[in-house]
């Protein structure tokens, strides 16, 4: 068998992995080994006696930062590890933001290696040095980039082949026409005084897929006139 799709993290905190990785879809593909992940403890590559990873920032301020030469030693042993073909993302609200498309590319790769941020963040000579790309999952910030590793590796995980069993409900979903989904029902016919559309139980499937497309353009119009905007100037 070819090596499967691996996720390398960096991280202080490598207790944190699978976590919910390793319940439900991800969690069943992973003891299946249709991809493969390895959490690497950072703090492994010090190499004072305190196994000190961070110090203070050059010119002053608050926080503490990581240092260049403990990064990337952690970098370099992942990608010794690693087969080629796996880029190093380091998760940080400054990143350029993780999108579908994103998730598409890195789900084709051999893997990615990803490097978890506490603190204030990592000496920015690092990135340059090896070639590090910086990601964000959205507008917030969190306290590391554990969480945002775990989402990244969570949406392209279920783009594997074989993963998420039902292709046909990958093709249809949110994002994957640029558009968000339509609205879903399922029975009871009437709960709390309230139906299923009638055209749902037409029968008809011309008509519901016409009723699908409209329900989709307005939600998109009305929640993310970006997206709609976008669509819309193909
Ligand atoms: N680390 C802290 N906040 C983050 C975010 N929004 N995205 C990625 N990594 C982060």
């Amino acid at each position: 068998m070819t090596s499967p799709w691996r996720a390398t993290v960096l991280t202080l905190f490598p207790e944190m992995f699978p976590g919910p990785l390793g319940l439900s879809l991800a969690g069943k593909a992973l003891a299946e080994q249709r991809w493969a992940l390895n959490a690497i403890d950072i703090r492994g590559f010090a190499i004072d006696k305190h196994r000190s990873v961070d110090d203070t920032p050059s010119g002053g301020g608050a926080g503490m930062v990581m240092r260049a030469d403990i990064a990337a030693a952690a970098i370099d042993a992942a990608r010794a590890s690693m087969l080629a073909g796996a880029p190093t993302l380091y998760l940080s609200p400054r990143g350029t933001p993780f999108t579908q498309a994103g998730a598409r590319e890195l789900a084709q790769a051999q893997g990615v290696i990803l490097l978890c941020g506490r603190f204030e963040g990592v000496d920015e000579r690092v990135l340059e040095a090896r070639n590090v790309e910086e990601v964000s999952i959205g507008d917030y910030v969190l306290s590391g980039g554990e969480l945002a590793a775990q989402v990244l590796i969570d949406a392209c995980v279920r783009l594997l082949p074989g993963v998420a069993g039902n292709e046909g409900s990958l093709a249809e979903e949110s994002f994957a026409s640029g558009l968000l989904e339509y609205p879903h029902y399922t029975r009871p016919r009437e709960w709390e005084g309230r139906t299923i559309p009638e055209v749902l139980l037409s029968g008809d499937h011309e008509k519901i897929a016409r009723w699908r497309r409209e329900q989709a353009e307005d939600i998109t119009r009305a929640r993310r006139p970006d997206l709609w905007e976008k669509h819309r100037k193909g």
